[in-house]
């Protein structure tokens, strides 16, 4: 584990006002966006699509790096340049999606554990051959009543912390991403109570296995209002219940935080961003890496007209800019 080149690679991803762009959805989760808008599910498809978000003009001055999905990983613009010579001719880093999804969680009720640990080194090997300095690895927690557990958390955790080595081995920037879903009508002092805890038994497992924490970057959901609640909650108590939270929790020599849209409404994640950003200095680095909030206006332009790739490229452009913006508290 070289710990400068893992420095270095966590401080270009991080250099203000840039974020990161999440495109690594799976086939599955693709496909499933595709459907909703008619767009036929194929890999040219998916390919055209992913060209477009590639090669979107000036996205550079906002965006640090792209997380990609093995897919995208190996496709190529029409022109014939591949879309990681591109992203490195832009000065962007390429990010790889490395976990294979979840499964059920035996004996626990709808309950998910990530798949993909088995063969991961090799994996990772390959990809950083292609061109990749840093990794993504998901989990997500349903809040209920009774869940999640502290099984479930636990065993989460330690997956984390085995991705999270085998990265560093490479030099490899992993991110650790748990994501307390949104779904439900939970309040926000459950998901706060729910993220709290969470966070604890991550970090408890990334420092017990040895992980180099300046070498990695958190991404994490928002301390938020289950979409369903009763009562919402408005972005500057988002913004004050999350940044409390991670500053208990996320240690302060941390590389940095991003977080993930997770579905909420495009412009309130980029507000919510903003707000964090106007309270008082923050202990570590903090900006986006969403995919829905920055892709959905330049994917529902193109599913109507794929032939206007201009405006979808603009789309996605204005989408990074407000987000740029939101990640120094100038939106
Ligand atoms: P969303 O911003 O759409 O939640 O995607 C981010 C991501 O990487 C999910 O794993």
């Amino acid at each position: 584990m070289n710990q400068e080149v893992l420095i270095k690679t966590v401080s270009r991803l991080l250099a203000p006002p840039k974020g990161i762009l999440a495109i690594d959805e799976s086939l599955s989760t693709c496909n499933k966006r595709f459907e909703k808008l008619g767009v036929p599910t194929t890999e040219e498809k998916r390919r055209e699509y992913r060209e477009l978000l590639v090669t979107t003009p000036g996205i550079e001055k906002y965006i640090s790096g792209y997380i990609l999905f093995d897919e995208t990983m190996r496709q190529s613009a029409l022109d014939g340049r591949s879309f990681i010579s591109i992203l490195k001719s832009k000065g962007i880093e390429v990010g790889i999606k490395v976990d294979g999804g979840t499964t059920d969680f035996p004996l626990h009720l709808g309950e998910k554990v990530t798949k993909g640990i088995e063969g991961l080194a090799d994996r990772l090997k390959e990809y950083k051959k292609l061109g990749a300095t840093f990794a993504k690895w998901r989990a997500i927690y349903t809040v209920g009543e009774n869940t999640p557990s502290h099984d479930c958390m636990k065993e989460n955790a330690i997956l984390f912390a085995q991705y999270a080595l085998a990265c560093q081995r490479l030099d490899i920037v992993p991110i650790v991403e748990p994501e307390v879903l949104i779904d439900g009508d939970h309040d926000m002092e459950k998901c706060y109570k729910v993220t709290l805890d969470n966070l604890q038994i991550v970090f408890s497992e990334l420092k017990e296995a040895g992980v180099f924490i300046p070498g990695i970057i958190l991404k994490t959901s928002m301390v938020i209002p289950g979409k369903d609640a009763k009562v919402s909650a408005s972005n500057i108590e988002i913004a004050r219940n999350t940044v409390k939270c991670l500053k208990e929790k996320v240690p302060k020599d941390i590389g940095g935080i991003v977080f993930l849209s997770g579905g909420q409404d495009d412009e309130e994640a980029t507000k919510n961003l903003n707000a964090m950003h106007q309270m008082d200095s923050l202990p570590w680095p903090l900006t986006f890496s969403y995919g829905r909030a920055i892709q959905n206006g330049a994917l529902e332009s193109w599913a109507k007209d794929s032939s206007d790739v201009a405006c979808a490229q603009e789309l996605l452009l204005k989408a990074a800019k407000d987000n740029s913006l939101a990640s120094v508290g100038q939106y």
